[in-house]
């Protein structure tokens, strides 16, 4: 909870509702001192954070500029307009819809745009680096439709294109996804574009974790060799929580019906304006700079783990991803991760592809440079970094908690020169 010194940095959410308040504040401070290297998560900028809590909030406007089911429209269509037209420019395509809820309901649309219920829908196992809605069982997408699924080769951790070619050749799936959530190699959409067009898929770039290392040129385009981008806004591209469709105009009607009425009601139009703030932020050469500095400290970060013994999926990262397996290290993901989050370090325990132990209890933790790049950190601090870490597992292994808690000490102590955007100093 908070300390007698901190400082309400909401002054009429700490008047209405103290406790609630206390638990932001909280969470502040824990975003400030520890060192968060989810791959998924990130620090928007404070004027995304302002635009995200504005009164657009109040405002319904089911439809699409110019074709609303509410009146008052004068602004909004404007926000949504300076969205889809940002989003068009910063990843070069023909159409943007920028209203899907969050990343899944977005990739749902897909599915409403270009199948029907029962029909042969591919994409990555889960297991494997895949992402749920890519047709996985427990998933609504693997439970109404008929999801085959491919993987990395288990000797090199990389996609066998020859395997994914013959797999869409059988089956004829209506859509295959590429792209996934523990991916720490490039995506190769060429391949996955002729694979496509050879099964008369249309092919569906899920992009929610490099859309911001596409925007600023550190990760090669989907376009133009998909039918369809999918992005959430929250990951590398440092906006708010939130998703797009991208598309070349052929398919802007079907995913538009598909998103509004097909799946969605009213569009979150406070969201809406901060995708379209963050858009902005991404089309600055700032950005690239950036999106570039994510990658190299990525880069820096792996060959620091190599040189401590890690056993690395893939044996590296091309992105802002790294899957670490920690079967030689004899200490299971899950109890890695926790110990890492008593020192300061939070991470995600992680299946690893080929995995013997039990999702809920996996051999792997993924971890990932977009956070502390946007602090400010560089290649230089990335073999500290990789000594944390390695320190921590050790701990875990051994539970010494007194190590672990130097670890804390050691992470908020750097971390004070390394200011995070949108929290309060
Ligand atoms: C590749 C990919 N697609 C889709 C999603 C789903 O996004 P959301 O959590 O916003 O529903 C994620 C989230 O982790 C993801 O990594």
């Amino acid at each position: 909870m908070t300390t007698p010194q901190h400082q309400y940095t909401h002054p009429a959410l700490a008047a209405a509702d103290p406790e609630l308040a206390a638990l932001v504040g909280a969470e502040e401070r824990l975003q400030a001192e520890t060192l968060r290297l989810i791959p998924s998560e990130n620090y928007v900028s404070a004027a995304v954070l302002e635009a995200s809590g504005t009164v657009l909030q109040n405002k319904y406007s089911e439809g699409y500029p110019g074709r609303r089911y509410y009146e008052g429209q004068q602004n909004i269509d404007q926000v949504e307009t300076l969205a889809v037209e940002r989003a068009k420019a910063v990843f070069g395509v023909d159409h943007a819809n920028v209203q899907p809820y969050s990343g899944s309901p977005a990739n749902l649309a897909v599915y409403l745009a270009f199948a029907e219920p029962g029909d042969t829908v591919m994409g990555m196992a889960l297991p494997m680096g895949g992402h749920l809605t890519h047709g996985w069982g427990v998933s609504a997408t693997g439970k109404w439709f008929r999801g085959v699924q491919y993987g990395v080769r288990q000797d090199t951790g990389l996609i066998d294109f020859d395997e994914v070619r013959e797999l869409a050749l059988k089956e004829r799936p209506k859509v295959i996804f590429c792209g996934g959530t523990a991916l720490p190699r490039t995506i190769d959409f060429a391949a996955f574009g002729e694979i496509a067009r050879e099964a008369g898929a249309v092919l569906v770039a899920d992009v929610a974790h490099i859309a911001g290392l596409i925007a600023g040129g550190a990760h090669p385009s989907p376009v133009p060799h998909v039918d369809v981008i999918s992005t959430t806004t929250h990951k590398t591209l440092r906006g708010p929580r939130g998703a797009m469709l991208m598309s070349r105009e052929e398919h802007a009607k079907a995913l538009d019906k598909a998103v509004f009425p097909g799946l969605q009601g009213g569009p979150h139009n406070q969201t809406t304006a901060a995708i379209a703030v963050a858009l902005r932020e991404a089309s600055l050469p700032s950005f690239r700079d950036y999106a570039h500095a994510v990658v190299a400290n990525a880069k820096a970060l792996a060959e620091a783990l190599l040189a401590r013994g890690f056993d690395l999926v893939s044996g590296g990262t091309d992105n802002h991803l790294i899957l670490m397996d920690l079967t030689p290290k004899q200490v299971p993901g899950k109890i890695a991760a926790k110990a890492l989050d008593r020192a300061g370090i939070v991470v995600n325990y992680n299946t690893v592809p080929y995995d013997p132990r039990k999702p809920f209890d996996p051999s792997g933790v993924r971890i990932g440079t977009p956070s502390l790049t946007s602090r400010g950190l560089t290649t230089e601090h990335m073999d500290q970094v990789a000594e944390w870490i390695d320190r921590g597992v050790a701990a875990a292994g051994a539970g010494d908690e007194q190590a672990l808690a130097a670890v804390r000490a050691e992470v908020a102590d750097l971390l004070t020169a390394f200011p995070a955007p949108g929290l309060p100093v």
